[in-house]
């Protein structure tokens, strides 16, 4: 469905050449400073044309906030949010009126509708992502004000190009437990400190220089050959307080696999250790307690990314999404056409030679939905349990430390 998220719900529209996309931003909190600029700046970020490393389909995607605020404060109802397609091109299409393209969704949807948009992806076009990205920046200013929460992705790869992340190898054989670092400390210090300004340096959206180097030149190579390749972006999000999540079905994790797998193009979502950890024993793997200098509880590492047992325990919260290579390549492809006719497809129209550079916005809006809506059911749960009478006749062992008391310590 069309629908994200339980108090913090956003609902999106739109196909690829309507008139308009956009979303509905229902449970956002009355009182909330926003301006359109907090929204048109990730949107910028998301939209066509940025570089000759995206589509030049050419979107300003420009927003109007339709709904739900007044004199740059949220009243609480529902906010729309409006773009209006403007470099729309059906024309591009026309042999896309006979042939569904190769790992699309022409095929499927008509398969799962029995009609389909006119032309272009429709609703599986990239440009639904305007919704989340336009709702997943109202979600971030409210946690960036109330709670500090930093939200940044990077692209991590470009095909096999990739951001140093581990050292070496990990087990040389099947018996060596002396495993290496599940990460490179350069790379753990890199998830505590990036910036969406460092990211924007460089417009491949990699942080690190030399490696935004090769990546270009793969993404060149796959757009001279008439072809796409695909990449990851990892995102970390600093800040979250502990307590998020709701086991067991809708564990914190599982609601950013959910969040992130519904993006276009994506193939994969890892946590934390992710792949990697599986090969590092518990030894080598878990993350020790200990109490930090500001007295509260904290992880010496953090193997687990943020989150145990489903529910956030204030450390970093870091993960990878895996994108495709984008199924619309002008290069000739043997296939068959809706009617079964085999033929040859050398799609027209301006597409993405990799997608994962304006990825990255819309990845940082999901995980903004996610934590946006689990503070809302979690401060919910709080807020309605903080009436009853304070516990005085359990154990002390079933009970939270008083705040601020870690082992005694104030
Ligand atoms: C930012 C972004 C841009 C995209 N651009 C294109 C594109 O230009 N051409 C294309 O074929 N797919 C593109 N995609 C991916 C398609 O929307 C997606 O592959 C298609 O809807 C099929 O869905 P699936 O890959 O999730 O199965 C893009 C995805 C994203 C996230």
């Amino acid at each position: 469905m069309s629908t994200f998220g339980t108090l913090f719900r956003v609902t999106t529209y739109g196909e690829s050449h309507c008139a308009s996309v956009g979303a509905i931003v229902d449970g956002c909190p009355p009182g909330l400073p926003l301006e359109p600029q907090d929204v048109q700046t990730q949107l910028s970020r998301r939209r066509p044309g940025q570089s000759n490393l995206t589509t030049p389909r050419d979107e300003k995607d420009l927003v109007q906030l339709q709904s739900g605020i007044e004199h740059g404060i949220t009243l609480g109802t529902p906010i729309g949010l409006l773009v209006r397609n403007e470099d729309q091109r059906p024309h591009d299409y026309s042999e896309t009126d006979l042939y569904p393209r190769p790992s699309h969704a022409d095929w499927t949807y008509l398969e799962k509708y029995g009609v389909k948009a006119s032309s272009g992806g429709g609703r599986s076009s990239a440009r639904e992502t305007i919704g989340r990205v336009a709702a997943g920046a109202i979600a971030e200013r409210y946690l960036k004000l109330v709670h500090g929460i930093e939200i940044v992705a990077f692209v991590s790869s470009v095909g096999k190009v990739h951001l140093p992340s581990s050292v070496g190898s990990q087990a040389s054989s099947e018996d060596d437990d002396s495993v290496e670092d599940i990460l490179s400390s350069e790379f753990v210090q890199l998830l505590q400190t990036v910036t969406r300004e460092q990211v924007d340096s460089h417009p491949t959206r990699c942080p690190h220089t030399e490696t935004a180097e090769r990546m270009t030149k793969r993404i060149i190579r796959a757009k001279e050959a008439s072809d796409s390749i695909g990449g990851t972006v990892t995102c970390v999000i600093r800040g979250v307080p502990a307590g998020l999540g709701e086991p067991v079905f809708d564990k914190f994790e599982a609601k950013l696999a959910h969040a992130m797998l519904s993006i276009p193009a994506t193939k994969a979502f890892e946590i934390g250790s992710g792949f990697r950890g599986t090969e590092a024993p518990g030894s080598r793997h878990n993350d020790a307690f200990f109490v930090k200098p500001d007295g509260s509880m904290g992880t010496k590492t953090n193997w687990s990314g943020g989150v145990q047992g489903g529910i956030t325990n204030a450390e970093d919260i870091y993960f990878r999404v895996g994108f495709k290579s984008p199924a619309t390549i002008s290069q000739a492809q043997e296939t068959a056409q809706y009617d079964g006719t085999p033929g040859t497809l050398a799609a027209r129209g301006r597409h993405d030679p990799c997608v994962v550079p304006r990825a990255v916005p819309i990845v940082e809006a999901m995980a903004s939905l996610v934590v946006m809506d689990q503070l809302l059911i979690q401060n919910a749960r709080k807020a309605t349990a903080s009436l009853l009478p304070a516990i005085t006749t359990l154990p002390p062992t079933m009970v939270k430390p008083a705040s601020g008391q870690v082992n005694g310590k104030q």
